[in-house]
């Protein structure tokens, strides 16, 4: 293990002024953001599209990682460049998605627990070949009237630390994502408490797993109220109480902390994260990784069409260029509108 160079790599994903693009859609997950704008689902498809945000102009200014599904590392440009050696070529790190999803953890009903362990010792030493940096697993914890329970907490938290040591036995920056989802209709205290006690849990495993923390990056969910509580949070109260949670049990150890945009707008994403920023200096990088929330208007401008598809690139540049400027705390709502 090399742990200056895994700092390396992760301080480079979340560069100040630069976050990452969480491109790693799976099959299906892909086609719930193709049904819409009634784009086919084929392999053609999801590489045109992929080679538009890749190629999308100036994002080595906003951009400092990719995270790729499996085919999508294997994928070329039209013209035969290799998307992982297209991206290095202009500074950005290319990365993984390794998880196999999550899956009904048995016993414990409207619980899940994040698989793909097996295995995976081999998976990444050929990912490592084929250039990737960083690998991402996303753990997921649902709020309900009786859950998470204190048992999902600890078998995600036990997973995810130790995928890390693998990760980290490979030279390849673990991103460590437990995602608290935005289901549901609990207030912003409930979402607080279920996240602290995600991250105690999370950092203790990694301490026991021997995870070197300067070698990670971790990828929360924003402190939110649920999707259908009737008691909205302002952007304020988001960003107070994210920091607080984060502040609680995030060592300084960590180079950056990428945030999942998790159902958000696009607007209220750059705006929460531009909130914290505004709140520091903090202790690490306050970076994003959206998926979402850096897709939602280019998969629209785009439409399938080939004719668009250079509207398609500066609509995924322009949310880039937002978030950019939130990781300074330097957005403001007034910059959307025609700028670019
Ligand atoms: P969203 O920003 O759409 O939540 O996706 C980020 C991600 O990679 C989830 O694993």
């Amino acid at each position: 293990m090399n742990l200056d160079g895994l700092n390396k790599i992760a301080r480079a994903m979340v560069a100040p002024g630069k976050g990452i693009l969480a491109a790693d859609e799976s099959h299906p997950t892909i086609k719930k953001r193709f049904d819409p704008i009634g784009v086919d689902n084929t392999e053609q498809n999801r590489r045109v599209y992929r080679e538009m945000l890749f190629t999308a102009p100036g994002i080595e200014d906003w951009i400092g990682g990719v995270i790729m599904f499996d085919e999508t590392l294997r994928q070329h440009t039209a013209s035969g460049i290799p998307f992982p050696e297209l991206l290095a070529g202009r500074g950005i790190v290319p990365g993984i998605k390794v998880d196999a999803g999550a899956k009904p953890l048995a016993g414990f009903p409207g619980e899940t627990v994040t698989e793909g362990l097996d295995g995976l010792r081999k998976r990444l030493e050929e990912y490592r070949s084929l250039g990737a940096g960083f690998a991402k697993w996303r753990a997921v914890i649902a709020i309900g009237d009786e859950i998470p329970t204190a048992f999902c907490i600890e078998a995600n938290a036990h997973a995810l630390a130790r995928y890390a040591a693998l990760c980290q036995e490979a030279d390849i920056v673990p991103i460590v994502e437990p995602e608290v989802l935005m289901d549901g209709d609990h207030d912003l205290a409930r979402c607080e408490a279920v996240t602290d006690a995600v991250l105690l849990e999370v950092f203790s495993a990694l301490a026991r797993h021997r995870v070197v923390l300067e070698g990670i990056v971790l990828k929360p969910n924003m402190v939110v109220a649920g999707q259908d509580c009737p008691q909205q949070p302002t952007v304020e109260e988001v960003a107070e109480a994210t920091v607080r949670c984060l502040r609680r049990h995030v060592p300084a150890a960590v180079p950056g902390i990428a945030f999942l945009s998790g159902g958000q707008s696009e607007e209220e994403a750059t705006a929460n994260l531009d909130a914290m920023n505004r709140r520091g200096p903090h202790p690490w990088e306050l970076s994003f990784s959206y998926g979402r929330a850096l897709q939602a208007s280019a998969l629209r401008a785009w439409g399938g069409d080939s004719a668009r598809l250079e509207a398609g690139a500066q609509a995924f540049a322009h949310r880039a260029r937002m978030n950019h400027l939130a990781r300074s705390g330097d957005y403001q709502p007034a910059l959307e509108s025609g700028a670019s």
